[in-house]
């Protein structure tokens, strides 16, 4: 089965994460050339984290924010992009071409990634990029903790019987992409320093608003507090907690510059 959700996004509780999640973005924006003319377009700009970044880079470009989430763009409403548009990315189309398509943390939400990247790659102006970042964290404890719970505890909607990994190994999207034009693929993990929470495992803390969104969505308020309470008790074994309460979280991510011929 696939695992996405239909409610919206909490910009509160993903801010709180802010800069753990905001440094893949800037180690994708360091491999990215000099654009032709064009639109700089952020692709599932959330709450706008790159924005300033992304201004900063290409002082001279439009910068574009697209995102499906209302409550995300209003936040963004408060960074410098030039406008943002609700679409949602799977049928978003520029109305003329960027010269830069970046996505960090957005497509791992998106099905049929051959696809994906070919149509978005159609709509970039000739010698222009498109840049992608992806968790790829599905087989590390704190995601297969959730798949088997929510499996174990709630039968009658989780089965994971023909669940695929929505995002591939890197040399699958080398080989993927190498025919669209000059590709760079990479993928970094993360140690990742989670700060004491009051209540719960940091973790669960940082998977709240990301990964653990799509199984509670599916809950009731009871069946919320009792998956969440098994969770954070089994995420104690693979992420133990240190002297001052903080947990080390190895996060993986995979990121590709994909440069288009001119
Ligand atoms: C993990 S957040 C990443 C936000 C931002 N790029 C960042 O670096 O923090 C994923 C974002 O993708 C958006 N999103 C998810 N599915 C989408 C879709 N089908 N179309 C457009 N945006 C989508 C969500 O609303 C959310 O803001």
């Amino acid at each position: 089965m696939s695992v996405t959700s239909e409610k919206d996004w909490d910009p509160g509780t993903y801010a709180r994460f802010r800069g753990l999640r905001l440094r893949p973005a800037m180690d994708l924006l360091a491999q990215v050339d000099d654009l032709p003319a064009g639109d700089v377009v952020d692709l599932g700009c959330g709450n706008g984290p790159a924005a300033v970044a992304l201004r900063l880079r290409f002082p001279d470009h439009l910068l574009i924010g697209v995102d499906n989430s209302p409550a995300m763009l209003k936040i963004a409403g408060a960074e410098d992009y030039d406008a943002l548009y609700e679409a949602d990315a799977l049928v978003w189309q520029p109305t003329t071409p960027p010269s830069l398509i970046f996505s960090n943390a957005l497509c791992h939400w998106l099905p049929d990634h051959p696809q994906l990247f070919n149509r978005l790659a159609c709509f970039i102006a000739p010698g222009g990029t498109l840049a992608v970042q992806m968790p790829r964290q599905y087989m590390a404890p704190s995601h297969k903790l959730l798949r088997s719970l929510a499996w174990e505890m709630f039968p009658d909607r989780f089965e994971f019987c023909n669940w695929q990994t929505p995002v591939a190994p890197p040399a699958d999207y080398a080989r993927m992409l190498s025919p669209l034009g000059d590709v760079k693929v990479w993928e970094t993990q993360y140690l990742q320093r989670l700060s004491a929470v009051e209540a719960g495992h940091p973790v669960r803390h940082f998977t709240q608003s990301t990964g653990m969104r799509p199984f509670v969505d599916k809950m009731d308020e009871a069946e919320k507090l009792l998956f969440t309470t098994a969770y954070d008790v089994a995420l104690a074994t693979p992420y133990p907690v240190e002297d001052d309460g903080s947990v080390l979280f190895p996060f993986r991510r995979v990121f590709f510059v994909l440069n288009l011929p001119s």
